[in-house]
Formats: C-alpha cells, sequence, structure tokens
C-alpha cells in the first residue's frame, strides 16, 4: 500500500513534469492536431544561440533581414507566376514547428511560413547542408516524383524537357545570397499525431551560401502546394496560430491544424485572393488609429490591386509590420505627436522614447473591414535592452523595390490567435495569451 502510494506519487510527480516541459514532445496539447510553435532562437529550438543574447538585440537582428523579406514578397506581386518558380527568393522565417517526415518518421524542426506553398527539407548527401538531414533510404514510403507530374512545373516554373523521363529537379533561390538544388518528392508528413501521406515536398540535395533554413520549410500558403491543399478534407481548410511573445524563455505557441479547438467567438475580415500571387494572405486594411486619431492616409495607399499586388497581407516571416512610406510616415508622425519628449533611434525603429512615457502611450488600432485590432502595448513598443528606451516597433517598407505591399509581421501578432479559414475565406484574430 505504502509502495504503491509512493509509486504513484513518483509517476504524478514524472508526468507533471513532462506536462509542463514543453520541450519534451511534439504535440503541444490534447488536440491530436496542434504543435508547439517555436521561435527559432527559443529555448526548445535547435537552433538557439549557446549564449542568450537580450531579446530585443534579437528583434533587431532579425528585423535587418526584414526588408530583403518584404522585397521579396513585393517582388512577384503583378507577374503571372508560379508559387515557387526558380530564381525567386525567399527568405528567413522565425518559428519553427516539429514535424516527422517518413515512416518511420524523422524529426525535423522546419520554419512555419505562410507566405509561401512548399516543403523542403534537407536530405541525406546533401552537399552543404546542416548535419540534420532526412534520410529517405530509411522510410518505406518515399518516392520521387517524376518530371511529367504537375507539380513539377509549379516548383520548376516550366516543364521538364518534353522527351526525358527523370526525377523533378528545380533549383531555387533564397535570402538573396543562397540557393538550393533540390528532387521534388513525396512520402508521410507527419503532424503532432496526424499523417498526411504522399506529401509532396523539396528534398534539398545541395545548398549554397548561409540563409536557408537548416530544417526545412513548412509552406502555410494558400496556393496549390500548401499543406491546406496537399491535406485535402483532414483539415478542411482551417488552421490558425498563436505566437508566442519573443521575452518568453520557452518561446512556445501553438499550431492549430483543422476546425476542431478554434476559437467559436472571434471577430473576422474577409480574406482577399490575388490569382497573379496565390500563396499570400491578403486582407482589407482601412485605416490605422493612433489614439482616437484616425491616422489621414490616401485611400488608395491602401487599397488592395491584385494587378498591381497593392494592399495588405499576413506574414509569419516578417519580424515588424512594414507599411509602404506614406503611410508609416504618417502613423509615424501622428505617434511622435502624441509621446512627449525627445524622439530618438535604435536599430530600424526611428521613433524611441524615454521609456517612462510608456504609460501614455497612445494604443494603435488596425481597422480591417468588419474587424477593429486593438494592438497590446507589447506588440506596438519595444524596449532597449537597457529598458530605459522605448520605440514604435514598426517600419517603411523598403522603396527600392515596387512598394506597395504593407505587411503585418510577426511582433504584431505575438499572443494572438490567428486564424485562417480558408472554407469561408476569413481571416480572424482574437487575443489568447499563449505563452
Ligand atoms: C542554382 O542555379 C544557380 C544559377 O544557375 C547557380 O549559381 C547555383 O549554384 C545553383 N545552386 C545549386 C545549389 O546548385
Ligand atoms: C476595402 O474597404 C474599403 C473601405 O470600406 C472599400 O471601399 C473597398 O471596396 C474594400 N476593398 C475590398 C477589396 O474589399
Amino acid at each position: 500500500m505504502a509502495l504503491s502510494t509512493t509509486f504513484l506519487f513518483i509517476s504524478l510527480l514524472i508526468s507533471t513534469a513532462q506536462a509542463f516541459d514543453p520541450c519534451a514532445s511534439s504535440a503541444s496539447g490534447s488536440e491530436n492536431s496542434e504543435l508547439s510553435v517555436m521561435h527559432i532562437y527559443g529555448k526548445c529550438s535547435p537552433f538557439a544561440p549557446p549564449k542568450r543574447e537580450s531579446w530585443v538585440d534579437t528583434v533587431i537582428n532579425m528585423a535587418a533581414k526584414d526588408p530583403s523579406r518584404v522585397s521579396y514578397l513585393s517582388s512577384l506581386v503583378g507577374k503571372t507566376s508560379v508559387p515557387i518558380a526558380s530564381g525567386q527568393q525567399l527568405n528567413i522565417g522565425n518559428y519553427v514547428v516539429r514535424a516527422k517526415i517518413g515512416t518511420p518518421g524523422q524529426l525535423m524542426f522546419m520554419v512555419m511560413d505562410t507566405s509561401n506553398d512548399a516543403a523542403w527539407v534537407p536530405c541525406a548527401g546533401c552537399a552543404g547542408c546542416s548535419p540534420t538531414v532526412f534520410t529517405p533510404t530509411m522510410s518505406s514510403t518515399y518516392g520521387s516524383l517524376d518530371c511529367k507530374m504537375a507539380q513539377c512545373t509549379q516548383v520548376r516554373g516550366q516543364a521538364c524537357p518534353a522527351d526525358v523521363a527523370s526525377a523533378c529537379f528545380f533549383n531555387q533561390s533564397y535570402g538573396g545570397d543562397s540557393s538550393f538544388l533540390a528532387t521534388l518528392s513525396q512520402d508521410s508528413l507527419r503532424l503532432a499525431l496526424d499523417i498526411v501521406p504522399n506529401y509532396a515536398f523539396g528534398c534539398i540535395n545541395a545548398v549554397s551560401g548561409g540563409s536557408v533554413p537548416p530544417q526545412g520549410l513548412l509552406g502555410l500558403g494558400r496556393g496549390s502546394m500548401s499543406l491546406l491543399s496537399q491535406s485535402g478534407s483532414l483539415y478542411s481548410g482551417v488552421f490558425s496560430y498563436c505566437l508566442p511573445s519573443f521575452k518568453s524563455y520557452y518561446f512556445s505557441g501553438s499550431l492549430k491544424l483543422g476546425p476542431m479547438g478554434q476559437p467559436k467567438n472571434i471577430k473576422t475580415t474577409p480574406l482577399l485572393h490575388n490569382p497573379h500571387r496565390p500563396s499570400l494572405y491578403y486582407v482589407n486594411l482601412t485605416g490605422i488609429s493612433v489614439g482616437k486619431v484616425l491616422v489621414p492616409v490616401a485611400p488608395e495607399l491602401l487599397a488592395f490591386d491584385p494587378n498591381t499586388g497593392a494592399g495588405t497581407v499576413i506574414d509569419s516571416g516578417t519580424v515588424i509590420t512594414r507599411f509602404v512610406e506614406p503611410v508609416y510616415m504618417a502613423i509615424r508622425d501622428e505617434f511622435r505627436k502624441q509621446v512627449n519628449g525627445a524622439i530618438t533611434s535604435l536599430g530600424a525603429f526611428d521613433t524611441c522614447f524615454t521609456a517612462t512615457n510608456v504609460d501614455i502611450t497612445p494604443v494603435m488600432t488596425l481597422h480591417f473591414t468588419g474587424m477593429d485590432l486593438k494592438l497590446p502595448t507589447e506588440n506596438t513598443l519595444i524596449h532597449s535592452s537597457s529598458g530605459s528606451l522605448a520605440c514604435l516597433a514598426m517600419a517603411a517598407a523598403p522603396t527600392n523595390v515596387n512598394s506597395v505591399l504593407n505587411v503585418i509581421a510577426n511582433l504584431q501578432q505575438q499572443n494572438l490567435r490567428i486564424l485562417f479559414d480558408l472554407t469561408n475565406s476569413r481571416l480572424g484574430i482574437a487575443r489568447e495569451l499563449c505563452n
């Protein structure tokens, strides 16, 4: 009796410890289709640096890569092109999820990217990849896809030579300075307790340059090669995520796939579809308020235009929200007007002020068709590592490209549940403390 009580007590202790260790398992909750979402430099991520730098420095360093990401998102708008044609440029995503590929499943920490459709992972024998690779020969369900398959044309951006029956190779550039060569393949993709059979992805054979995500990328865009498209009825065209706070030690939020367990009461706005950019999640941002003031901006600077690519997208791979320059200037000027004291700059942030004024910082509201998003203070401001400065955590989009796209980024999405409901063509946002 005493012995079994002790045993019970010990097993309770063990299970409690597991329940509180967010690094312990791939599923984050009791739901079959729920995964932990980790910041790429978070505690549970294999990419966490051995020594933590201050989180504001991490954000500043990551935000330094935003302009090339935004250029990438902007560069293809207006062209009639397929989602991941060769030569296109991607950039780093900031959150990873655990996925298993093959049978039995091989664990990979893949970057979650809502603005790309395809998935790709480094494969055994890859030249220039990091040591963690997927080994096709150890999977009983692996197969490569032939050049004649429609998916091949999609990833290559062109058809294979007509009379050649061969594997589908493609070369894709990434992050401006990098590229990879991959073979279009298929295998089982395991997410939490779900299995998506015959999932088509790029098996990377060679990498050049240093910015390809080391364990691959999971495309959550809305085009034909994306997870939602390839998983058929499994997720019914619905998923949501909650990105953890940048400041949280474990940096763990969640990705919920499918309609189960999604918030019932959630404000929504229609998703807009741009046939020229089928991967992107466009929404109708109609205005921005700083405090009680509706910032004066010309409506055409926010208007959705599929032909030019203008409008606003929600993206999981850009760090801080970028508005086209005249819109950002108008927001910033109103913000500066309402904050007392001298304005300085820090990294990408040009509107910093003494942190003692944070209490009187105006609330920012993003107005969408049918939905207002009042940004929590932590989603508006970033503090310097010393804590003495607070900065408006947004910036202007780079002006050297087709600068028509506004991008709602990670920092503005933290601790919110963002629901992507493709079946009803809407995007929902609800406050949720997910870390
Ligand atoms: C992809 O193609 C480009 C241009 O042809 C080439 O420079 C690059 O080395 C190729 N990448 C790989 C990994 O082979
Ligand atoms: C976006 O909202 C504005 C203002 O309500 C409206 O005039 C416009 O038609 C909307 N655009 C789309 C594509 O729904």
